[in-house]
């Protein structure tokens, strides 16, 4: 644990709401609400997320399957889809508030600043034009290169994503590569602008456990190579723990705790944090990669239009009380840089409950 974790502490310390990340921002969210346009009526899938970016920093998000991950990076990149709006918050980058620019700007703006990383490279890819195509016509339209310049930008790309034969591949298309490669060019394809900012919606789930951690390592150095952002989405705390400095961890479309990592995993100050890290497999289970996943902890999440009332965790809450189940806690400063939304976040965090220690998956062993 780093530092003095009285709410004293959390208080006096600059950053008072919790966001945590050193350094100026390079993208920063606040407070951003989503809502869907449903048959039962409007749907809140994200609720009051904010976060922060620095320049070569990675922050990693982590949630259950519908916590509202990926939704909020739709939103910062400007694609919701038509039935979706965001109803409150701001997207800075560089401190511009992208969400009150036309819908056209805030995509040009971001695809001169951010990319995104999809999970599925096949599906986000253009199955009907070469990589070099893809590669070259955002070059062309938003550098305004030449067909030859871009062409041989293209390439270089692909060679450094490691695509072997980088010159012959550069005419293939998308369904010509295996997934990890895919993987790859679906990273060369978001690196093509030299974002400052990467947003990468769990770029490796689709692949084997060697590849994984080679895509990753790729990720990381070029990352640090170049001082971007890193906004990394993964079920995989192992990940999390060999990548990441920063986590946000969401239930239900909220923020319920956020920290540096090492502060989170040492001594987590929520309950939904520590019954994660609690179940993680031990050392060696899961060979086949499906072990290091968010592991999974009694009961389901709850669907965002059907919230339990107060605190949305308390059904599944070994430390639940009558409060919990009618008031919701707001997200709070427990100690310098770090925040919980717990009624109990001070006993938690002062229990001392040490999680075993999560193995960390580094981008370095494959
Ligand atoms: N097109 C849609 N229409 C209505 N609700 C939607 C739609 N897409 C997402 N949602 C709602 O938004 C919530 C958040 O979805 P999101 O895709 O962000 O989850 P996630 O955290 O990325 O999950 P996963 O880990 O499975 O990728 C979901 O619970 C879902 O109910
Ligand atoms: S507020 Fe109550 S139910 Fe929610 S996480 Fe804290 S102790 Fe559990
Ligand atoms: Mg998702």
């Amino acid at each position: 644990m780093s530092g003095d974790t009285s709410a004293a502490a959390a208080s006096s310390a600059a950053d008072h709401d919790g966001v945590v990340g050193p350094g100026t921002p390079l993208l920063e969210v606040r407070d951003l609400a989503v809502e869907f346009r449903t048959p039962e009526g409007n749907v809140r899938a994200v609720d009051g997320l904010s976060y922060r970016v620095a320049a070569g920093r990675t922050l990693a998000v982590v949630g259950e399957s519908g916590s509202g991950k990926s939704v909020s990076s739709l939103a910062v990149m400007g694609l919701l889809p038509d039935t979706a709006r965001v109803t409150h918050g701001e997207v800075l980058l560089a401190g511009e508030d992208l969400l009150s620019l036309s819908r056209r700007e805030h995509r040009r703006r971001c695809g001169e600043r951010i990319a995104m990383v999809f999970q599925d490279a096949l599906a986000a890819l253009n199955p009907v034009h070469t990589v070099g195509y893809q590669l070259t016509e955002a070059l062309r339209r938003r550098r305004g290169m030449s067909r030859r310049d871009a062409g041989r930008r293209a390439v270089e790309l692909l060679d450094l994503v490691g695509v072997p034969n980088a010159r012959g591949r550069v005419k293939d298309y998308p369904h010509q590569f295996s997934g990890g490669m895919r993987q790859r060019v679906m990273i060369a394809t978001a690196l093509a602008l030299d974002p400052d900012v990467l947003i990468a919606d769990e770029p490796t789930t689709a692949l084997d456990v060697t590849v994984q951690a080679q895509v990753l390592r790729l990720l990381a150095e070029i990352q640090a190579e170049r001082r971007m952002g890193l906004v990394l989405i993964t079920h995989d705390l192992g990940v999390v723990a060999g990548m990441a400095d920063d986590v946000t961890v969401m239930y239900a479309g909220r923020v319920v705790e956020r920290a540096p990592v090492r502060d989170t995993f040492g001594a987590p100050a929520h309950p939904y944090t520590r019954a994660l890290l609690h179940s993680i497999p031990s050392s060696g289970a899961g060979g086949d990669g499906e072990g290091r996943r968010l592991p999974v902890i009694p009961g389901r999440p709850p669907s965002p239009a059907a919230l339990p009332t107060g605190c949305a965790f308390h059904p599944r809450c070994d430390t639940a009380r009558d409060v919990c189940r009618t008031d919701p806690p707001p997200l709070e400063a427990v100690a310098v840089d770090r925040a919980s939304a717990c009624h109990f976040a001070a006993e938690v965090l002062a229990s001392h409950d040490v999680p075993p220690p999560v193995e960390h998956e580094e981008a370095a062993h494959d």
